[in-house]
């Protein structure tokens, strides 16, 4: 036989050697989850390897990824039920605990790289990502709140600005709020191709922000589309958008794959709470290697053509690395 792939498999040295696709810990964003308080640690039962944590907890950690190597964080806060309005008023007040957290973590790592979650879902009382007004989310008068919010984050501290909320026309108001602040210098991500996902449930339980009532689905996209989510992008980019992201990561490979190819900014892609815990649950069960299998599925999110991946694991990946 002429051709035999196999010999390029022959030792372990050559395989590394023919090995097309890497991940390394500067791929890698870990998600963190802040609460009020002080000594606030506590595991999330539907994510087990994640823990929503106070700030003095969260700088504990961030201390110990930093000297993994891992220096990129995307935090997103858990807001209390009293600190929740209509109008989300309490995303830009200018004593929130995520602002001034985040102005904290920045003074003490100046060199991570902390990315913001803009949406309001969190301080809105009706759990939608944008302004509820006879019982539907309107899109323009939303966009003043996301800038504000925008604004204050990069006020803040936070390095990248990354809207989550879906609602048509955010980046370029975003671009231009924080421009007219004087904000050029930071970096707006913007969730793309966010779909109407069933796998956010962990993280809407970490956070307690799930919609109170009707679902996300007339912002978030149809997971049944591919066309759509190259028109958010093109308006996304054209737009101002430094990167934009697929989320989820793992059902949606194809997305990511199409965007890679098509586009030159970078490509993000969120692993989300739900693909996370399936491994997980299925590991705790023993019907998966959990050694194996988690690495194997953030790689197949890296082989698909995400620069950048938004994972769980990238903490638990941190450690696998160092110890390589
Ligand atoms: C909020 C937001 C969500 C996630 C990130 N930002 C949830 C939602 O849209 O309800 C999900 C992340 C995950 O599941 O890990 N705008």
């Amino acid at each position: 036989m002429l051709r035999r792939p196999r010999r390029n498999r022959v030792s372990p040295t050559i395989r590394k050697m023919v090995q097309e696709t890497t991940l390394q810990v500067s791929d890698l964003v870990l998600p963190l989850f802040l609460v009020e308080g002080t000594k606030v640690d506590e595991q999330i039962t539907s994510l087990p390897v994640a823990r929503r944590m106070s700030l003095d907890v969260i700088l504990e950690e961030v201390n110990t990824c930093v000297s993994l190597g891992l220096k990129q964080f995307i935090l997103f806060p858990s807001i209390p039920e009293n600190r929740k309005d209509t109008i989300a008023s309490y995303s830009y007040a200018k004593d929130n605990f995520y602002l001034t957290a985040a102005n904290t973590i920045k003074s003490k790592f100046p060199d991570i790289c902390l990315i913001s979650d803009v949406a309001m879902d969190p301080y809105n009382s009706d759990g939608h990502d944008g302004l509820v007004v006879d019982g539907k989310i309107v899109n323009d008068p939303t966009l003043p709140i996301l800038a504000k919010m925008a604004v204050a984050q990069a006020e803040a501290g936070f390095d990248i600005i990354a809207p989550s909320d879906m609602m048509d026309g955010r980046v370029e108001h975003i671009r231009t709020a924080l421009d007219e602040h004087g904000y050029e210098d930071k970096l707006i991500l913007a969730y793309t191709a966010k779909y109407a996902s069933a796998f956010y449930g962990p993280f809407r339980d970490a956070l307690d922000s799930a919609p109170k009532s009707g679902d996300k689905k007339t912002y978030q996209m149809n997971p049944a589309n591919v066309n759509e989510a190259h028109i958010e992008a093109e308006l996304d980019i054209a737009e101002g958008a430094d990167m934009i992201m697929v989320k989820p990561a793992m059902h949606y490979l194809d997305v990511i794959n199409e965007f890679k190819a098509s586009y030159d900014i970078p490509i993000v892609a969120y692993h989300v709470s739900g693909e996370c815990a399936q491994l997980l649950a299925a590991s705790r069960l023993g019907w998966l290697d959990y050694d194996q299998a988690m690495p194997e599925a953030v790689l197949s999110i890296k082989r698909a053509g995400a620069d950048i991946i938004i994972t769980y694991f990238a903490k638990e990946l941190a450690i696998k690395f160092s110890k390589a």
